[in-house]
């Protein structure tokens, strides 16, 4: 297959010197132990060794970026109605579970900010129109991260919607974005393809589309391997495998223990016999 090697800057460090692989992300927080897309869930999935979070922004009826999965809080908080239909101030009236509430992308920042952690901000919409009024209004958000703010380079945006992500990136040339695919029409060429014509840093593929002959296509183009959302030990254990960059799991402590197993393995292995 005919591929021109992606052009942008070197992928920057993440938080660790050497940074672990794969890096593990807690799939809306630690999904698995606390109300998905929460402040709990986020500081108990850096609690439980993840080096970031996944979470999900959309905008309320009044134009404010909270974060909250579905296109209604029916599933999700005490209450129902569409996200779109709902202003703000109602939104936070909600119990999230456990006497949480739905959270800000301010209060997202300020706690990733804080954790000294990875955030990977899914711009989530029924639409491509409403994932790139998502886009805009989280573009502006980060515009106003100070250029020395250390969370510019921990965060990475990425959508379903790829119109969404190519027009972030257009807004704001430096942030990393990963191009997310889920369906089974998604060939390992055009994965890649897309990605790098978008300028994305990482190829963001559902286990059943992804094969290790794409990974290690992915890295020969320099595109990175976030894999969404590996929850069994077998899984995460083939992904190790297959050399991913990347885990987003609802129990991020099975990456971080699977990670450490396989670095046990081959400090074992490499170690002479008697
Ligand atoms: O961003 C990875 C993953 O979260 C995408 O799927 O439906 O869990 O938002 P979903
Ligand atoms: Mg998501």
């Amino acid at each position: 297959m005919a591929l021109t090697t992606n052009q942008r800057a070197p992928i920057p460090p993440a938080h660790h010197d050497p940074a672990p692989t794969p890096i593990c992300y807690g799939h809306r927080g630690a999904r698995g132990h606390a109300p998905e897309n929460t402040l709990l869930a986020f500081d108990l999935a850096f609690d439980l060794g993840a080096d970031g979070i996944e979470c999900d922004a959309q905008l309320s009826a009044d134009g404010r970026l909270v974060i909250i999965h579905d296109g209604t809080v029916n599933r999700t908080t005490n209450a129902r109605g569409a996200v779109r239909d709902l202003r703000f101030d109602a939104l936070r009236q909600l119990d999230a579970g456990r006497g949480q509430r739905i959270p800000t992308l301010d209060e997202t920042l300020a706690l990733v900010g804080a954790r000294g952690g990875l955030l990977n901000l899914e711009l989530k919409a029924e639409s491509d129109a409403e994932a790139l009024a998502v886009a805009a209004a989280v573009a502006a958000r980060l515009a106003a991260l100070p250029a020395d703010d250390p969370l510019r380079e921990r965060i990475i945006a990425s959508s379903f919607s790829l119109p969404a992500v190519e027009d972030i990136k257009q807004r704001l040339p430096w942030l990393r974005i990963g191009a997310l695919y889920g369906g089974r029409a998604w060939t390992r060429q055009a994965m890649i393809e897309r990605a790098l014509a978008l300028g994305a840093e990482a190829i963001h593929p559902h286990p059943r589309i992804l094969t290790p002959e794409t990974v290690s296509e992915a890295h020969a183009v320099g595109l990175r391997v976030n894999v969404w959302t590996a929850n069994r030990w077998a899984t995460i254990h083939q992904l190790i495998t297959w050399e991913v960059d990347g885990v987003f799991s609802d129990f991020p402590e099975r990456v971080i223990i699977a990670r450490r197993l396989r670095e046990s393995a081959e400090e074992w292995a490499a170690t002479p016999g008697e």
